[in-house]
């Protein structure tokens, strides 16, 4: 009888527990693998070309170009005279990055003291407008360069940005001068706030710039990983980031990424080191990605770091 796992084989995604055990066994121990990182380099440039392509330019998307939003079926925007103007010229990053970090928002950053480790780093990469408050900044620090921001975001804490444009320019100051990074052609609703957060900090003569996701980039690193076995609808925030810092550093560190309830002690983990506020269950793949992460970890191409810092 030929039973359906020899016709679709999957793997098996191990248990939380066993990943413990795991990152347990190996400890503090981690090599820099150059061979690995480079490959890891090529195969991210020649699948998703990040340096070109990470965000919305107006080298890569001139008017009459059709960006196919990555996060709806079927549907486009075409760059014209409105638009355009708001595109950044060229890719803006200073390259090449050296040390980045990639700073997810898991709970086990809390008491990590890990926040003078980040801040150390050339650039710094945060997900989805993190707090970065007094009673934060051991353990996660305090200086961004490149901070993402989901449309939503700015729909739930900041009201559309109708009425609250002051009030969000104001606590944006925290990232400094940093790009922020906003998925402006993956869902319908994100055009518009996205577009809506750009006004609100040019208007008001920010440091901060907001750059356009590239639909294209996202739609690609999410085929990359998907033939590497990350089954999610859409991939998480952090591992967009971390793609895009395999693609453009020399060296890659992330902190806060640890999508399960328990932590290496045993004690309990909550979900963001700011609150326990769980994801949408089947959005998502977190742990699946860990498993990703934990095997570049082992190989030398990035180090995760999950305890504490030294
Ligand atoms: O937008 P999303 O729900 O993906 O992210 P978040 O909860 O704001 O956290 C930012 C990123 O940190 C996630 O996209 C994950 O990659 C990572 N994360 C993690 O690995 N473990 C957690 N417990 C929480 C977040």
């Amino acid at each position: 009888v030929l039973c359906w796992f020899y016709i679709f084989p999957v793997y098996r995604i191990p248990r939380d527990k066993e990943i413990v055990e795991d990152v347990l066994r190996q400890g503090e121990q981690w090599q820099k693998n150059h061979t690995g990182i480079d490959l890891y380099r090529k195969l991210l440039s020649e699948c998703c070309d990040p340096r070109k392509m990470f965000a919305v330019t107006k080298e890569n998307s001139p008017i009459g170009k059709v960006l196919w939003y990555d996060g709806e079926f079927y549907h486009s925007h075409t760059v014209n005279n409105d638009t355009y103007p708001l595109f950044v010229p060229d890719n803006p990053l200073p390259l090449p990055l050296k040390k980045c970090a990639v700073v997810g928002n898991g709970g086990i950053l809390r008491n990590s003291k890990c926040g003078r480790d980040i801040d150390q780093a050339d650039f710094i990469m945060r997900c989805n407008l993190p707090p970065l408050s007094k009673e934060y900044v051991e353990d996660v620090g305090n200086r961004t360069h490149l901070v993402t921001a989901n449309p939503s975001i700015i729909e739930k804490r900041f009201q559309n940005l109708l009425l609250s444009r002051k009030d969000f320019v104001e606590k944006m100051k925290i990232y400094g001068s940093s790009h922020i990074y906003m998925p402006a052609f993956s869902m319908k609703p994100g055009t518009d706030l996205s577009m809506r957060a750009h006004y609100a900090l040019a208007d008001s003569s920010s440091n901060l710039t907001v750059l356009f996701a590239n639909p294209e980039f996202l739609r690609t690193v999410g085929k990359f990983w998907k033939a590497r076995g990350v089954h999610a609808k859409r991939l998480s925030t952090g591992l967009f980031l971390v793609s895009l810092a395999l693609g453009l550093c020399e060296e890659v560190t992330t902190y806060g990424f640890w999508p399960f309830s328990v932590g290496l002690d045993e004690q309990p983990v909550r979900h963001h080191y700011y609150d326990n506020i769980l994801p949408y269950k089947w959005f998502h793949a977190m742990p699946e990605e860990f498993v990703q992460l934990w095997h570049l970890h082992k190989s030398g191409v990035l180090r995760v770091r999950v305890g504490q810092c030294p």
